[in-house]
């Protein structure tokens, strides 16, 4: 019966909750949207302006479907705030100079292993959120004009930070199964300078693909053999829905090539601004960047969450946050089955906070955007994640959110709007 158990859950069908035994899966979900044309150059990014107009537009909505962060229902904010307490008590008032807080960097190491990694403390350079990680990754490999090879569609973050250095993007079809084509992307290496690759091999930012083990070891690989670096950001690595906890590429780094980037704000405490980065062998190169951009992340964050992460609540959470998002994500789909225009396609993540949801060619998402806004519910254009105009009929949703019947009746609602466009 466990194996029958086990093949169910391998396959997707079924999943394990903590303390609660098996459960079916919703099943009326449609097919994986598949990956977009290819493009044979690299494309300079001007969608900064664009980005922050619809983030400033959507801010403070009484249903927000568009932020990839956790709704704080679902955060330990009460433990959160006694760690902060404790780091204020013992007067955090300096700075917590580049590296950054020993403890938090012994933290992280430990954890490293559950990545797969076994990093050592002096491995780790505290940022001020992944943000800054990711800057900090781009500024020590690259300079204006570089190419950047990115996943598409890809994180609308990055693009802002890709723009704002001058730098351009080669974008890498990908599939929301399992991530980055390496075909592609080995064919790209051959034609172009490429002065690195970021990527989100676990998890991915908007569409939830996870890379097996064995393709981000050939990522690595391949990337190594043409000597360019891997900025990886895993910042949702530890949202996974079934299982264990993903390895990271950073794990199969043998040249200290790979910058692995992550933070707390996934799980614990965007608000926090903490991230860190494994820069490899560029440690020294950020450690520079950084003091001469912002000193230092600030002081009792840092304590705080290696406080928070020193105790073993940080597990418990986790295993409830996992859950959570999960349920979430397949009523969601179970609703945007039910509820939007036929023929839409909506991802299966097997984790992180969002669903990518791929809507009929006619119907442009800035237009659906604006019609949800003045129903009070922020949704994400499709339209940002990518500097060419190819996901204009697509929108991304955050599957973080505290699941209640507002939350069912905004999503109904996004459908029915989607349906009259
Ligand atoms: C994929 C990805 N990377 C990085 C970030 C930025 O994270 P932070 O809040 O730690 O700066 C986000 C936030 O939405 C994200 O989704």
């Amino acid at each position: 019966v466990f194996q029958a158990y086990g093949e169910l859950e391998r396959q997707g069908l079924i999943e394990a909750r903590p303390q609660s035994g098996f459960f079916v899966r919703a099943r009326q979900q449609l097919p994986e949207p598949l990956p977009d044309a290819v493009p044979q150059s690299a494309t300079p990014v001007t969608t900064q302006e664009l980005t922050l107009a619809i983030i400033s537009a959507g801010r403070r909505p009484a249903v927000a479907l568009d932020a990839a962060t956790p709704a704080a229902a679902l955060l330990p904010t009460v433990q959160l705030g006694r760690s902060l307490a404790r780091a204020a008590r013992r007067g955090a008032i300096g700075y917590e100079h580049p590296p950054g807080r020993a403890s938090l960097r012994r933290e992280l190491a430990r954890r490293s292993v559950n990545w797969g990694c076994h990093l050592t403390p002096d491995e780790f350079v505290i940022t001020t959120g992944a943000t800054e990680a990711l800057g900090l990754a781009l500024r020590a490999v690259g300079r204006a004009g570089d190419t950047i090879a990115v996943e598409s569609p890809t994180y609308y973050g990055v693009l802002q930070t890709i723009e704002s250095l001058g730098m351009r993007v080669l974008e890498i079809p990908t599939s929301a199964q399992d991530g980055l084509s390496l075909s592609h992307l080995e064919r790209a290496l051959q034609r172009q300078r490429i002065a690195a690759c970021f990527a989100m091999p676990n998890f991915a930012n908007p569409l939830g693909s996870a890379m097996s083990d064995e393709r981000k070891q050939a990522l690595v690989d391949l990337l190594r053999r043409a000597h360019v670096p891997l900025i990886e950001d895993d910042v949702a690595g530890d949202v996974c829905f079934l299982g264990p906890r993903p390895r990271a590429a950073k794990s199969f780094d043998t040249r200290g090539l790979v910058l692995y980037c992550s933070s707390a704000s996934k799980t614990l405490a965007p608000g926090f601004r903490v991230g860190w980065m494994a820069p490899g062998r560029f440690r020294e190169r950020v450690i520079a960047l950084q003091w001469a951009s912002t000193i230092a992340t600030s002081t009792p964050a840092q304590l705080a969450i290696a406080d928070y992460l020193s105790s073993a609540i940080y597990d418990r959470h986790l295993r409830r946050f996992r859950a959570a998002v999960s349920g979430n994500a397949d009523r969601m789909g179970a609703l945007i089955a039910r509820e939007f225009p036929d023929s839409t396609a909506v991802t299966r993540p097997r984790g992180g906070l969002v669903l990518w949801v791929e809507l009929p060619r006619r119907i442009d998402s800035m237009k659906l955007h604006a019609l949800c806004l003045r129903h009070g519910i922020a949704i994400m254009p499709g339209t940002l994640f990518s500097p060419r105009p190819i996901y204009r009929h697509c929108i991304r949703l955050s599957c973080g959110v505290a699941w209640s019947t507002e939350i069912e009746r905004a999503l109904a609602l996004v459908g029915q709007l989607a349906r009259r466009l």
